[in-house]
């Protein structure tokens, strides 16, 4: 890696809705915390587990259609490549990527079907005295305390992993020196020319808003 700043160039590599997506996903995740510790806002829990629900639709989607650095394609790759990244950070190395590294992406994938079985099981809960997920007629009584025990084992997952990811992120700015929050924020990198290569294709936030429009429309025609 060069260590001239001015030789660095400054490429686009989180388009707008995937950022939007990121912010709007954690502090969703807090709220659906604090709802669910304090028993009297269980009804604005449930609304944020559909926001969620929603949010994880539009990711998946926004995974073939949007930008190319936020493609499954561009950012899961075999275990192989995954090991051969952390042996590469164990030997010191830093390898740059446009997007997600191999190991990131792993565990945005693990995010995201933890997420997915988080909002989908609440569907189906039940907290024996005032609230039902939408979807609890469809199942009985049993089979509905099996989904709410999962949801409540599969939170401690996710703040398994979620407590993984920050702590990825802070040792990349502390131990390499790499600030990835940043880029999440303002969509940009700077980095060598030569690592760039081509320059990925962003895709607009009109097709984000339309991916979304399609997710908010599918959860809503699930729990109406
Ligand atoms: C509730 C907590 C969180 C969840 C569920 C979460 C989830 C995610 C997901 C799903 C992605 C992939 C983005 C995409 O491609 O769509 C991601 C990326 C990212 N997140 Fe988080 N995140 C959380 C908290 C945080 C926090 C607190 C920070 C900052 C300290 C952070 C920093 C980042 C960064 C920098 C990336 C991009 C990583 C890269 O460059 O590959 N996240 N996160
Ligand atoms: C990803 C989104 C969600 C997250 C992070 C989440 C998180 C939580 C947490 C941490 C609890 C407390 C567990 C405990 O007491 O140990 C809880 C309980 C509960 N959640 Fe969710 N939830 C989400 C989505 C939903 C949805 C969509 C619904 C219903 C439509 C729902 C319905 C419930 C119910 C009924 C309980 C109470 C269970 C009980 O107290 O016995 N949740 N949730």
């Amino acid at each position: 890696m060069s260590d001239q700043p001015h030789a660095l160039q400054t490429v686009t590599v989180w388009d707008l809705p995937t950022r939007l997506f990121h912010w709007t996903l954690v502090a969703l995740m807090i709220f659906q915390w604090l709802t669910a510790e304090f028993g009297s806002a269980m009804d604005w829990h449930v609304w944020g587990g559909y926001a969620i629900l929603a949010l994880v639709l539009f990711r998946l989607i926004w995974g073939f259609v949007g930008s190319d650095t936020v493609r499954f394609r561009d950012f899961v790759r075999g275990p192989g490549t995954a090991l051969g990244y952390v042996k590469a950070l164990l030997r010191g190395e830093t390898p740059l990527y446009l997007g997600h590294n191999p190991m990131g992406g792993w565990s945005i994938v693990a995010m995201l079907v933890l997420l997915l079985v988080q909002a989908g099981t609440g569907l189906f809960a039940n907290d024996d005295i005032t609230i039902e997920g939408p979807l609890y007629a469809w199942v009985s009584k049993g089979t509905s305390d099996w989904l709410t025990a999962i949801h409540k084992f599969n939170f401690n997952l996710l703040l398994l992993v979620i407590a993984v990811h920050i702590s990825a992120v802070l040792f990349y700015l502390f131990v390499k020196r790499e600030n990835l929050i940043h880029p999440m924020l303002s969509g940009r990198k700077h980095l060598p020319p030569d690592m760039i290569g081509e320059t990925p294709r962003i895709v607009g936030p009109w097709l984000g808003l339309a991916v979304l429009a399609v997710a908010v429309a599918a959860v809503w025609m699930l729990v109406r």
